[in-house]
């Protein structure tokens, strides 16, 4: 066990759709390639980011995933190893009731600020690792906060759209209510500008909007819309043929 506490990093947007589950797969998978050692964290009940990184079946983690974790008090024993470097906690459908059971139920008791469960779950693993990578739900619910209120950074993803753009200012309300509240270290990394078509008047449009309303924050770098980068969840990540062309900007 090492001294040094992992930096936990949350890629969010509570609009749908922006690449937040592509973005974190990749940041986790790059991260662990340069043999930093890595939890990715699955906090959308959709799964895909178990999926991507373990490419097994969803059915698989059946009452092996973060919502058990939740209830036993640590993630240590719902840990998959992809390699020695990256490890995920894997999720499934039912994480879609953490909300129900935060407050309800009877194993959920003992978290008393029902923000903080996912922070309380993680630090008995927090020097085992440099990075951990946690993907979120399109929503500002439970999942979500528990991310923000864990992290140590956010990445907000902001597809060059209209929706997406009116979505940034309410997630950075939430992170800055979170940084009141329970987190004072907590940093905006920046925002990353995803899913960008140069040949569409209006998302060239909302990327400069985007930019001249947080000029400080926008990243340089810009996700382009690509085919070659929606098919990843079908070539994943290890041994895909196309995944330099498909993460080239
Ligand atoms: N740069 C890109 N170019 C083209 N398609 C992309 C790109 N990034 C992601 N996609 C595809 O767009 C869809 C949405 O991406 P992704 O699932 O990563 O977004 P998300 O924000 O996690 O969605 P959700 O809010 O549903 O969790 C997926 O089908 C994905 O394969
Ligand atoms: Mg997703």
């Amino acid at each position: 066990m090492g001294e040094q506490r992992a930096k936990v990093i949350t890629v969010g947007l509570q609009k749908g759709g922006v690449g937040k589950s592509t973005t974190s797969g990749v940041l986790a998978y790059f991260l662990s390639r340069e043999k930093y050692k890595v939890l990715a964290v699955d906090m959308d009940s959709q799964g895909n980011l178990t999926d991507l990184l373990t490419q097994q079946d969803i059915e698989y983690f059946e009452e092996k995933t973060v919502l058990e974790a939740f209830e036993d008090g640590s993630v240590e024993d719902y840990i998959y190893r992809v390699n020695d470097y990256l490890h995920v906690v894997p999720s499934d459908d039912y994480l879609a009731t953490l909300a129900k059971r935060l407050y309800t139920s009877d194993e959920m008791k003992y978290i008393t600020d029902k923000n903080l469960g996912l922070a309380g779950i993680l630090e008995p693993v927090i020097h085992d690792y440099d990075f951990i990578v946690i993907d979120t739900p399109p929503s500002l619910s439970e999942p979500m906060v528990n991310a923000i209120c864990a992290s140590d950074y956010v990445i907000i993803l902001a597809e060059s759209s209209k929706w997406a753009f009116t979505a940034v200012p309410r997630f950075i309300e939430t992170v800055d209510m979170a940084k009141e509240r329970v987190n004072p270290d907590l940093e905006v990394l920046g925002i990353l500008k995803t899913m960008n078509d140069s040949r569409r008047a209006d998302s060239k449009a909302f990327s400069e909007l985007i930019k001249e309303e947080w000029p400080d924050l926008c990243f340089d770098v810009i996700i382009k819309r690509k085919p070659a980068t929606g098919r990843i969840p079908m070539e994943g990540l290890f041994d895909n043929k196309e995944l330099s062309s498909a993460l080239e900007q």
